[in-house]
């Protein structure tokens, strides 16, 4: 049952490839503003709940509802502009351009939105001041590290104010003082901007900084809990 707190509602969503079943049935409600982790073995689907939920694939079954909106009712010219105003995505592999810098990258969401203003770009450049990587901006992605791309694959997912967040492995390349800082960087911008905030990581530390933390194994949800914020927990299901 979702309700006005509820910005995804999942339901009942499967996804087969070929013979794989990616995900087996997954029920699950993400509250507006919350911040999520979630955690499994490699191939239990957890990449695969994400693209659904940013609307870059469409379950085989089952059905996601954003806002009271059913995503399988949206044309796929609609999709994209979902995932375009409304997703923040950064994903387990790197997806910068690299036939463009990377100032050009961050930028490329809101020129494809026609929103490009000063406002985007001064906020990006603070965002790079703050990740430590202002040195990038004017350089092309194989110029930088691994960890420095993901950085400015983060200022990418935020520079249009997403209402979701989504973010695959995000500190994966990171070493774990950069990863506990990135992490809180990021908890804090969706907080400031409002944003439900998902983020997939093998990375107990990180996990256990969540107030919600979901578990993934062969396609389903298994367990939910939650720690000391004060907050209600998520519901069980699944
Ligand atoms: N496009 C695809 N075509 C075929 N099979 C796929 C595809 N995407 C995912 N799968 C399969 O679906 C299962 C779940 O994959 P998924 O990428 O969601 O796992 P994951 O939990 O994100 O794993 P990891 O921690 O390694 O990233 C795996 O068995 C994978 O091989
Ligand atoms: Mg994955």
């Amino acid at each position: 049952m979702s309700d006005s707190e509820t910005l995804i509602d999942v339901q009942n969503v499967y996804k087969t490839f070929q013979k794989t079943h990616a995900l087996n049935g997954v029920s699950i409600q993400f509250q507006k503003g919350r911040q999520y982790a979630i955690h499994g073995a490699s191939g239990s689907g957890k990449s695969t709940l994400l693209y659904i939920m940013g609307g870059l694939d469409r379950p085989s079954k089952g059905k996601v509802i954003v806002d009271g909106n059913d995503l399988s009712k949206l044309s796929d010219k609609e999709l994209a502009l979902y995932r375009n105003q409304f997703v923040g995505f950064v994903f387990q592999f790197h997806f910068l351009l690299p036939s463009i810098k990377c100032l050009d990258n961050i930028l490329l969401p809101a020129q494809i939105s026609g929103k490009v203003d000063k406002s985007v770009e001064q906020r990006s450049r603070e965002l790079a001041d703050l990740l430590k990587v202002s040195h990038c901006l004017d350089k092309f992605p194989y110029e930088l590290s691994g960890g420095e791309q993901q950085r400015i694959n983060i200022i990418r997912a935020l520079s249009m104010r997403p209402k979701l967040l989504l973010c695959d492995e995000p500190t994966g390349n990171l070493d774990s003082q950069n990863s506990a800082t990135v992490t809180q960087l990021i908890k804090d911008l969706a907080k400031e901007f409002q944003a439900t905030l998902v983020v997939v990581t093998h990375d107990p530390k990180v996990r256990e900084s969540f107030s919600n933390s979901l578990f993934m194994q062969d396609g389903k949800l298994l367990k939910s809990s939650s720690h000391t914020d004060g907050l209600p927990p998520v519901p069980p299901m699944g």
